[in-house]
């Protein structure tokens, strides 16, 4: 505690004013702060050398100003009291008026006085936060500083008592390829290397301490520095699934998946694959993340031409969306900076960007179109004959091998010769259009075949086809049939027969044998013999006259079916001319001049149709019977066709 007394308000005399100067010494005294005690102690005397009596006062801080009661002055001795503790960090120093009177209470002297209260180191340098919480990257080089801490002493400035440094008391946790360091204007930094994967945050209690001569004050503040999350592991291609196939001019299709590792945090930018396509002049392909599982699909966006090649050769590589990071500490050298690997990704679009990209090689094959396939090629059905247009036949299935054409191809009918029916381009559903007849001249034994086509949507399109037996089933749709429509006979006196056919073009048991009879009044003029089977007799008798005979000719099959021919028989004397037929012909056609001919011709046919009778009747007379011309001189025909006739002998 010094001690000092300044002349504030002498006396009004010179003279006087000498005399203090000379009686006021100054004396040092020391009073700490926070001074323990106890009190009231002494602190010193103040003298003022007179011959009378003085009394002293005291005003000012310390005594009836703040802080109030700190310091008495006894009256008479002058002594200087002090009752409690002072804080130099409220007051540095006291102001006080101090006065001498005299008995008459006149004031002999006026006085200011100064106290200083002397610091003592009663404060520690204390942080301006509890917590500091930082975010650095991993990529941050050794060396840059990550944060500041502050921290004051409040105690006396620029004396020992507030003059501090900082101190990195623990690191939690301890890396050993991460040393972290303070220096002495707080900025916090690091040696080495942070790694994510090791240390995602490190906490570090920070000390700042006082040098105090007697005792020295710390405090402490706690530090927490977050690492970042970065791209230490490149993603390793583990593998490809997809066929690798593309069909010609198909686009939207994936043809290849790549498959990626990557052991960063997944769904981070150190962990996201990010696909490159290298050698894909056309510009065909994409390739996209799968942001679930980090897969590359690789996808068709222009369509493939088989004639720009079988096969595409490209070159995918992968990288991270976060540059590549790596750091590695070689050398812990004893002071400064140690020695450090570090590898950072490039720019993705420079040439060094290679040594950071797994790549791997694909093959894509151009597939050409394949024809959608039946499952059955051959089938059999059967369909009743006349069954209603609208039937239902069969249902044929095809599937398309190309998967990307899957469903891309319609039925249709390829051949159909009688346009029988229709097909479902959809459903593939055969449907009868027309009423289906077993005798149509495209049913061949009873089968009609048809083929139907599955056709693609490619180009050019495929066709895959199938064939269709449709067995028709028979009905007895037909009547039997003559194969002839008229008949011709030879008149003459014994009973003569003409075999004749009939056919049905049902098959059995809805055709032949037949059986044929005659309508209407035939008694002596016709009979039929034989009247069953595909052939039939028919038997003049004498009762017919030369001419046009009409007969009514009723055919049955098996089942009962039957049809009335009206079969008209020209009987005719077969001696001029061998047919009928031709000599009615013969006699339409030609001309009088011709005719002039014939009727000559005729004459003179007469004539030896005369000469002949008369030789013949003398050999009839010896060897034959007149009756029976067949046996020896006409020839019998049983087997008779139009024109077959008896012939002449000469
Ligand atoms: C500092 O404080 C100590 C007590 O803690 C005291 O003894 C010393 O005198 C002070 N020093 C200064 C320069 O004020
Ligand atoms: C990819 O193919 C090229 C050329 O054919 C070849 O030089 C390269 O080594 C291959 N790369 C891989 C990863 O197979
Ligand atoms: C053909 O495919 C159809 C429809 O899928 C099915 O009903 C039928 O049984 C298949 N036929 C054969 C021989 O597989
Ligand atoms: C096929 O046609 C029949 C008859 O018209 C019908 O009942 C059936 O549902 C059709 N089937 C399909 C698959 O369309
Ligand atoms: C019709 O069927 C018969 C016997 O079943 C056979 O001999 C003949 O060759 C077949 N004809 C045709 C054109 O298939
Ligand atoms: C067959 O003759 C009968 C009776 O003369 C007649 O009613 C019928 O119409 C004729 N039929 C044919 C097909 O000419």
């Amino acid at each position: 505690f010094v001690f000092q007394v300044y002349c504030l308000s002498s006396a009004t005399n010179s003279e006087l004013l000498s005399r203090h100067k000379r009686v006021w010494i100054i004396d040092s005294f020391e009073i700490e702060e926070g001074h323990p005690g106890p009190f009231p102690y002494e602190l010193g005397k103040v003298s003022v050398d007179r011959e009378y009596r003085i009394y002293f006062e005291l005003h000012g801080q310390g005594v009836d100003e703040e802080p109030m009661g700190v310091i008495s002055i006894d009256e008479h001795s002058g002594m200087l009291n002090v009752h409690k503790a002072v804080d130099y960090e409220k007051w540095h120093t006291l102001e006080l008026r101090f006065e001498a009177r005299k008995i008459d209470t006149s004031i002999d002297t006026r006085l200011g006085i100064q106290i200083s209260i002397k610091d003592i180191n009663d404060n520690p340098p204390r942080f301006e936060r509890d917590l500091y919480e930082i975010n650095v990257p991993q990529e941050s080089t050794q060396g840059s500083n990550l944060l500041k801490v502050h921290a004051t002493d409040i105690d006396k400035s620029e004396t020992l008592n507030s003059t501090f440094h900082y101190e990195i008391k623990s690191v939690s946790p301890n890396v050993r390829d991460t040393e972290l360091l303070i220096d002495e204007s707080g900025y916090i930094s690091f040696k080495g290397c942070l790694n994510y994967e090791v240390a995602e945050k490190f906490t570090v209690v920070v000390e700042a301490k006082d040098h105090g001569e007697v005792v020295k004050l710390s405090s402490s503040t706690t530090v927490v520095i977050h690492v970042g999350n970065g791209n230490n592991h490149l993603p390793v291609i583990s593998g490809q699934t997809g066929t690798g196939k593309v069909k010609e001019l198909v686009t939207g299709v994936s043809p290849l998946r790549l498959h990626v590792t990557d052991k960063d945090t997944p769904h981070t930018s150190g962990w996201r694959a990010r696909y490159t396509i290298h050698g894909d002049e056309g510009e065909n392909f994409n390739i996209l993340t799968d942001s679930e599982t980090n897969d590359g699909i690789l996808t068709v966006v222009e369509p493939l031409n088989f004639k720009n090649g079988a096969q595409r050769e490209l070159l995918i590589s992968v990288e991270n969306e976060a540059l590549y990071y790596s750091c590695e500490v070689k050398e812990r050298t004893p002071s400064g900076l140690w020695k450090v690997d570090t590898i950072k990704g490039h720019d993705p679009s420079g040439e060094t960007v290679v040594q950071f990209h797994q790549r791997e090689n694909i093959t894509i094959v151009v597939d050409t179109n394949d024809p959608p396939e039946f499952n059955v090629t051959l089938k059999e059905v059967t369909v009743m004959e006349n069954v209603p247009v609208g039937t239902w036949v069969d249902k044929v299935t095809a599937v398309d091998p190309d998967s990307s054409y899957s469903k891309e191809f319609v039925y249709k009918v390829g051949n159909d010769p009688a346009g029988w029916v229709m097909v479902d381009p959809l459903t593939g559903n055969i449907t009868m259009i027309k009423t289906p007849d077993r005798e149509s001249p495209y049913v061949v034994n009873g089968t009609y075949t048809i083929l139907v086509y599955a056709v693609d949507k490619g180009i050019p399109p495929m066709t895959g086809t199938a064939t269709l037996h449709i067995h028709v089933w028979d009905q007895n749709d037909n009547v039997p049939q003559l194969t002839v429509d008229s008949l011709d006979v030879c008149v003459s006196d014994a009973p003569t027969t003409i075999n004749f056919e009939a056919f049905d073009p049902d098959e059995a048991p809805y055709g032949g044998p037949f059986t044929f009879e005659l309508l209407g009044n035939v008694e002596g003029k016709w009979k039929l013999n034989p009247d069953y089977g595909y052939a039939a007799g028919l038997v003049k008798e004498p009762g017919v006259y030369p001419g046009q005979h009409m007969i009514h000719l009723k055919i049955s099959d098996m089942q009962g079916a039957f049809h009335v021919y009206n079969l008209s028989v020209t009987a005719c004397g077969c001696t001029v001319t061998p047919n009928c037929q031709i000599r009615q012909n013969s006699e339409i056609k030609l001309g009088p001049y011709a005719l002039c001919i014939i009727i000559s011709s005729l004459l003179l046919l007469l004539f030896l149709l005369l000469m002949a009778l008369s030789i013949s009747t003398k050999r009839e007379f010896i060897t034959i019977e007149p009756e029976d011309c067949s046996v020896g001189i006409l020839l019998q025909s049983n087997t008779e066709a139009p024109g077959d006739n008896c012939e002449v002998t000469v």
